[in-house]
């Protein structure tokens, strides 16, 4: 038994944000962002815009690409930072919204390793038979957690949602080879501090503003995101060689490029939305996919690894036959 995507939806609020607008905002400049982290523009949730508006519209339309409905959808799993409320979960708003009128949906938390949380818990239900079609979104409306004073991440961030259907394979795509081979997770606890926020529900009662160690980030990024696709990929067998794109989660175009040319993926290989979103945390892999679907470049029979690293830190990485 394997799980295959069978759609891929997304979505970017209109607004957008340049480097030269954040120049007006902090001391920056147009030159430093693009230079140490590739972003020249992201997307920013307008005031009646919220995760939810963003991560239906991204669900809607990976439904629309699967030619199914909310009735086909037995599970709803969404993975984010930034939910509209602290309870209800996210994921029920969706579940709302599409007009699934029986099975379940919950929220993930696992930073900007949520999608790929996400993916991994839906493909073992899948894997285990109790669900046959599971919507898995990533949506984020970090811009109301960036602190828009704090020029070392407020550069980063941009809002988005993206979105696949996952589905249990028929008998033809299973003799193809076709779906999720493998997924790697991991976290480490004690890196928590590295990668925050100024406060949260518990301990502030407030939703606090992102904080980060940007170098230590990134020494431990380039490190971890080579590691878990290694891992992977000597999990599964196969040859580097095989892999026709790397989907990564898009931190910094430099981390992209380390990974990269550590595990010999040519840099024509990957697929990189950085330029025009910036680090849409959990949205980012969902979104990548979608572009790339979109664009012609990804397409059916290809194999993908994807690889994504976060708070707490998490980390992972899988591979997908599509
Ligand atoms: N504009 C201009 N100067 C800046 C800015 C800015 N926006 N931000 C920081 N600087 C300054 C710093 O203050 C520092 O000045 P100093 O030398 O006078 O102290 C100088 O630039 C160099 O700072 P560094 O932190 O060494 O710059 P670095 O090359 O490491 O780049 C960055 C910073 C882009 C944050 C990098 O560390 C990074 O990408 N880290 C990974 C973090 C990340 O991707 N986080 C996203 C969330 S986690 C994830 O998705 C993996």
């Amino acid at each position: 038994m394997k799980a295959v995507i069978r759609g891929f939806g997304g979505y970017l609020p209109e607004k957008t944000l340049t480097n030269f607008d954040l120049e007006k905002m902090v001391e920056t400049s147009d030159a430093w962002i693009r230079e140490r982290t590739g972003i020249q523009v992201r997307h920013i949730a307008s005031d009646n815009e919220y995760t939810s508006t963003l991560a239906i519209k991204a669900a809607q339309e990976a439904l629309k690409n699967a030619n199914m409905t909310g009735k086909d959808i037995d599970m709803v799993i969404l993975a984010t930072t930034t939910p509209d409320d602290t309870t209800p979960a996210t994921a029920v708003q969706v579940q709302a919204a599409i007009q699934m009128d029986r099975g379940y949906a919950f929220d993930v938390q696992a930073a900007c390793s949520g999608f790929m949380y996400a993916l991994s818990i839906a493909n073992q239900y899948i894997l285990s038979g109790s669900v046959k079609n599971a919507l898995v979104i990533g949506a984020e409306t970090l811009s109301r957690i960036v602190d828009w004073s704090d020029r070392n991440t407020c550069v980063l961030f941009g809002d988005g949602a993206g979105a696949v259907v996952l589905s249990a394979a028929t008998t033809e795509e299973e003799k193809a080879g076709t779906g999720v081979l493998d997924i790697v997770l991991h976290s480490d606890g004690n890196c928590r501090q590295l990668l925050t926020t100024t406060g949260g529900v518990s301990r502030t009662q407030t939703a606090g503003h992102v904080l980060m160690e940007g170098r230590e980030v990134f020494r431990h990024a380039v490190t971890n995101l080579a590691e878990v696709a290694t891992e992977v990929i000597t999990r599964t067998g196969i040859k580097l060689s095989d892999i026709d794109f790397l989907v990564p989660h898009q931190a910094n175009v430099r981390i992209v490029e380390s990974t990269a040319k550590k595990l010999e993926i040519p840099m024509d290989k990957v697929i990189l939305t950085l330029p025009e979103q910036g680090n849409t945390s959990a949205a980012s892999i969902p979104l990548a996919l979608f572009e790339g679907v979109k664009s012609g470049r990804l397409k059916k029979g290809q194999l993908i690894l994807l690889d994504a690293m976060g708070g707490g830190f998490t980390w992972a990485a899988a591979l997908i036959r599509l």
